[in-house]
């Protein structure tokens, strides 16, 4: 019988084998599909040949991008081990991941570590050393990245731009070290020109925004836990080739110990638009400077004091924001012009000890005010 059962196995096996299409990768080994220090150079061929590619143990030469852009469709890549890379001034990416149904993981216990502290000077992108952007997740296609465990990036960490339906969810992103060392715009999450993201389940330790939309449609951010940054914002919107964010939820959400809470900048002088926009469910602690901020003069570094309706705000929703600001910071602040269909309910952010920039633009009957 035994003997038998096993025939039979073989033979389903045999048959399943001599009916694969001739066109099937000639793997000799399993192991032919490990991106390690000492296959990184045939990183290509890698891509050509396997569908599930593992990363062990892997350190970046120096100015090399670890450059997974070339993926078949459906592709598994996981991060096993300690991800590490080589010093060197330069713009990255140090890794770069594109490709359609592509499900990038972490096993447990992995790290990928940009010792950031290599580069901080406290000047971020804005001058200094040039640092080398971390992951660009660029026309990722029905994809997911799922529980990766990223330390210390140089600067900002993922740049989602082009993408279509992708979901990240259980990233660790601990870079609590640039807090004294001198990280600075060490942004997490950076959404441009996407359809369909959503990031959740996630847990932030930086020094800039938490989430920054730029521009894009049905972004969704939730159960993530912000600590240290500039808050969850949207934009800055305007001046860039794409100005157009439409579709933005953000629910369920902490920001703590941080700049802002909930925020919306748009550029000054500049055109496009922010549309159905919903914070739901945010609690703040002790948030630096402002709980709420929605402001249309932005300029980098210096906003101009005088808002411009270019990229007018319309159809926010902010709904159960609740929380405290340092006596310092101010609750709520709004300077906006153009701005219209605004609905606030059940906002309390408390400590701030006086209003000091009053609010303008706020649309009436909106339920918002400073
Ligand atoms: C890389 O992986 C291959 C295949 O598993 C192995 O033979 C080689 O020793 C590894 N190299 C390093 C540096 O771990
Ligand atoms: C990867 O590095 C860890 C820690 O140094 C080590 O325990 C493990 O054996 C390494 N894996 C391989 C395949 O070399
Ligand atoms: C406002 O946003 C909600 C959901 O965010 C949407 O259902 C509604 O159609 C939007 N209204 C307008 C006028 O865009
Ligand atoms: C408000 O949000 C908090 C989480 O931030 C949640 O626990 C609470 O149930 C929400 N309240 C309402 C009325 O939805
Ligand atoms: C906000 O919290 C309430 C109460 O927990 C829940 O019913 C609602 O679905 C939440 N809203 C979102 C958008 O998650
Ligand atoms: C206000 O926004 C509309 C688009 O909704 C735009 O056509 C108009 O020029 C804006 N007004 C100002 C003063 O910028
Ligand atoms: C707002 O929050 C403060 C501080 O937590 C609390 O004392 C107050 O009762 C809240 N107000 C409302 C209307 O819920």
């Amino acid at each position: 019988m035994k003997l038998l059962a096993s025939l039979s196995i073989l033979l389903a096996i045999l048959s399943n084998v001599s009916s694969r299409p001739l066109e099937a990768p000639k793997l000799s080994k399993r192991d032919d599909c490990i991106i390690n220090t000492s296959s990184f150079g045939s990183i290509s061929s890698i891509q050509k040949n396997c569908k599930t590619i593992v990363v062990e143990n892997l350190t970046v030469p120096k100015g090399k991008t670890l450059d997974l852009s070339s993926l078949k469709e459906g592709s598994t890549v996981t991060f096993k081990g300690k991800t590490t890379f080589e010093y060197k001034e330069w713009k990255g990416p140090l890794i770069k991941i594109s490709g359609k149904k592509i499900k990038v993981t972490g096993k447990s216990g992995h790290v990928i570590d940009g010792d950031g502290s290599r580069w901080w000077d406290g000047k971020g992108g804005n001058g200094g050393k040039t640092k080398p952007k971390f992951f660009a997740a660029h026309k990722m296609i029905d994809s997911t990245i799922e529980g990766l465990n990223i330390k210390n990036t140089p600067v900002h960490c993922f740049s989602i731009n082009n993408v279509q339906n992708l979901v990240i969810s259980g990233i660790v992103l601990d870079i609590k070290d640039g807090d004294s060392n001198g990280g600075h715009n060490t942004d997490a999450f950076d959404v441009g020109s996407s359809t369909g993201v959503t990031i959740k389940d996630s847990t932030i330790y930086n020094q800039d925004d938490c989430l920054a939309v730029n521009s894009g449609n049905d972004i969704t951010f939730t159960n993530n836990y912000c600590s240290g940054g500039h808050g969850i914002s949207i934009g800055s919107v305007g001046g860039r080739s794409n100005n157009v964010v439409d579709g933005v939820s953000v629910s369920d959400c902490q920001i703590v110990d941080s700049d802002n809470g909930v925020r919306i900048k748009t550029v000054y002088g500049a055109t496009g638009k922010v549309n159905n926009v919903k914070y739901e469910n945010i609690t703040l602690k002790d948030i630096i400077k402002y709980g709420i901020v929605i402001q249309g003069d932005y300029e980098n570094g210096s906003p101009t004091g005088t808002p411009t309706g270019g990229v007018p705000i319309t159809n926010l929703t902010i709904k159960n924001v609740t929380g405290n600001v340092k006596s310092t910071g101010q609750n709520i602040y709004i300077l906006v012009k153009n701005a219209s269909k605004w609905t606030w309910s059940n906002v309390n952010v408390t400590g701030a000890s006086k209003i000091k920039k009053q609010c303008t633009g706020i649309p009436s009957g909106s339920g918002a005010s400073c």
